[in-house]
């Protein structure tokens, strides 16, 4: 699909350009229905590979559920796509240990995902008590299934932009300590702090990074006026988070890998009184990362990050194929329609610095 338009074909032929093995995106939010179809071929025109997150409502709890939901991907690709949706399952208080097992030794999904109750968008149903879920953890330690989470504190009286590092003091470390051998992936790192737990579990916790949270902070939540499509959970956090961030993902140490964390919700669920947490950077993904590869002078690990990290911490290869990016100015879409409404694209009206060249 042309999604990128290139402002100037006649670029010198000496500009940068990054060619990497085709990348994986450790963190989807692919929705379902109509909004899946229009979002899916932004995800694989970028990725080879993505990790689905299943806060589906009701969210994908099952084997059988995860494997219906797999199939509606597929379909959903459009003709010659060349991506594979990874399926997790969503786990609540009453997740059956046998499940899981049953589902990851039929490879239908690869790894559970792990919602505190209440913490964002459908996580109502997730999990309420954590050491409770001590025979569901166990059984994935057991057998190396990783477990990705969502690392917020629900306690309502927590300020929004502490919730994360109270979430990692009283829930994570502890947990970590309760199962010693379990895989974890910390998803979308907000924090300097997280980044230095992340670092002394390695290698079994990894990170993953927004482009958003590389790019943004919390005053640009606020930046002329309310930016409702920079408001996602966990929310940005102060400006030396964002450069603990942009060192961590640039210092090619293999904890660190991409998760878009690319969460679409309409235009009129954004813009709204009581607006939803999520931004869409499906379209717009590796743009962002190449620019902040480039702009912290990085760019010979960008590939680390991108394509490598990820898939070693999964015990998966690589992928066969490549992908290029350019530094030559473009524009992405402003908006991906959907049904009678609209899914605003994250930096979709800005000229971007670098361009996917194929
Ligand atoms: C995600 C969503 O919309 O599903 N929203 C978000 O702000 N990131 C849920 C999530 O991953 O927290
Ligand atoms: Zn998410």
């Amino acid at each position: 699909m042309g999604m990128t338009e290139l402002f100037d074909d006649a670029a010198p032929k000496d500009v940068p350009t990054v060619t990497l093995r085709r990348p994986d995106d450790w963190h989807v939010h692919l929705r379902d229905g109509a909004m899946l179809r229009a979002v899916a071929p932004f995800t694989a025109a970028q990725f080879a590979r993505g990790i689905i997150m299943p806060n589906l409502v009701p969210p994908v709890t099952t084997v059988a559920a995860a494997a219906a939901y797999r199939e509606r991907i597929l379909a959903a690709m459009p003709a010659g796509a060349d991506f594979t949706p990874l399926m997790t399952c969503y786990l609540t208080d009453a997740t059956d240990p046998d499940e899981i097992e049953k589902g990851f030794a039929e490879k239908v999904w690869v790894a559970a995902k792990l919602y505190p109750a209440g913490a964002t968008t459908n996580s109502h149903g997730g999990v309420r008590d954590l050491v409770a879920l001590a025979p569901v953890l166990e059984r994935m330690e057991r057998i190396g299934m990783p477990a990705l989470i969502h690392g917020e504190s629900t306690d309502p009286s927590v300020d929004i932009f502490d919730r994360e590092a109270v979430f990692m003091e009283q829930s994570l470390l502890p947990l970590l300590k309760r199962h010693e051998g379990l895989k974890v992936t910390i998803e979308h790192v907000t924090t300097a702090e997280t980044v230095e737990i992340v670092r002394a579990h390695a290698p079994r916790v990894a990170g993953t990074v927004t482009p958003h949270h590389l790019v943004l902070n919390r005053t640009s939540l606020f930046q002329g006026g309310l930016r409702p499509h920079y408001y996602c959970l966990p929310v940005a956090k102060r400006e030396r988070h964002r450069l603990a961030l942009r060192a961590a993902v640039t210092s090619g140490d293999a904890c660190f890998f991409i998760g878009t964390d690319t969460a679409p919700h309409l235009r009129n669920a954004k813009e709204a009184a009581c607006g939803c947490a999520g931004v869409f950077v499906g379209a717009t993904a590796l743009q962002t990362y190449a620019q902040v590869f480039d702009e912290e002078n990085a760019l010979d690990r960008f590939e680390a990050f991108a394509s490598l990290n990820g898939a070693a911490f999964h015990g998966l290869a690589p992928n066969a194929g490549t992908i290029t990016l350019v530094r030559r100015p473009g524009r992405a879409l402003a908006a991906v329609p959907v049904e009678d409404d609209e899914v605003v694209v994250f930096r979709g009206e800005e000229p971007l610095p670098w361009s996917i060249a194929g």
